[in-house]
């Protein structure tokens, strides 16, 4: 797929604040600092688009932006930051909740996972919930430049084994690097080919 524009609509704090409109949506989230607005700018090719930050908890409400005036790359709130207060873990879990089960429009979820980093109950639960709920989802291990190449298997290994736990058959996976410039082709083909899937059953 070729980006050719990409542009910033609007932060919703709600679902009933999203965007109109039946235009299919596909929408990235994780945990705090994971790389999720990275990731939409490096795959979009404009890389002033999300507001990245060093700092977990930068993205704090829905973010709605269109490509190629056609379908929205969706920008969430990271979950599992400890800073965060209760009243704002709270708003996540409802209105983040809320938009993943009830957005009639969302195609597919990318739930991105630190390679570094060891499987984290807030991830498995947050996918098991995705499961059980009939959400299609694909995982992307992130900031893969950290690591050497033998200790990323390792890593993806060790994700893929604790989720065997639970799962028959584990959801796709992709590897990204926004440093490196790794994932990128992958990861569109498989947004074209869902938004397709999508308009063609709905
Ligand atoms: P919140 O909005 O706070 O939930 O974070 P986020 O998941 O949107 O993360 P963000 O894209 O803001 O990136 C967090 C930090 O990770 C930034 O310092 C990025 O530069 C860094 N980062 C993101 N992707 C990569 C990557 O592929 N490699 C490396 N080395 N750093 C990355
Ligand atoms: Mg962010």
């Amino acid at each position: 797929m070729i980006i050719r524009s990409a542009k910033f609509i609007k932060s919703s704090s709600k679902l009933s604040q999203c965007p109109d409109s039946q235009n299919p949506e596909i929408a990235f989230i994780g945990r705090s600092n994971v790389g999720k607005s990275s990731l939409i700018n490096y795959i979009t090719g404009w890389s002033k688009l999300a507001k990245t930050s060093g700092t977990p908890g930068k993205t704090r409400t829905i973010n709605h932006f269109l490509i190629n005036n056609d379908w929205y790359l969706v920008d969430l709130p990271g979950y599992g930051y400890a800073r965060t207060s209760a009243r704002q873990r709270e708003m996540w879990i409802n209105e983040v909740e809320n938009y993943i089960l009830k957005r009639k429009t969302l195609v597919c979820l990318f739930v991105l996972i630190d390679c570094r980093i060891t499987p984290q109950k807030s991830d498995l639960t947050f996918m098991e919930m995705l499961g059980l709920n009939q959400i299609p989802f694909a995982r992307v291990f992130t900031k893969t430049d950290k690591l050497k190449q033998s200790e990323l298997i390792k890593s993806i290994k060790v994700h893929n084994n604790m989720m065997f736990e639970k799962w028959d058959e584990l959801p796709q996976y992709f590897i990204s690097s926004t440093k490196r410039k790794l994932g990128r082709e992958e990861i569109l083909e498989f947004i074209e080919e869902s938004i397709n899937i999508f308009r063609n059953v709905s």
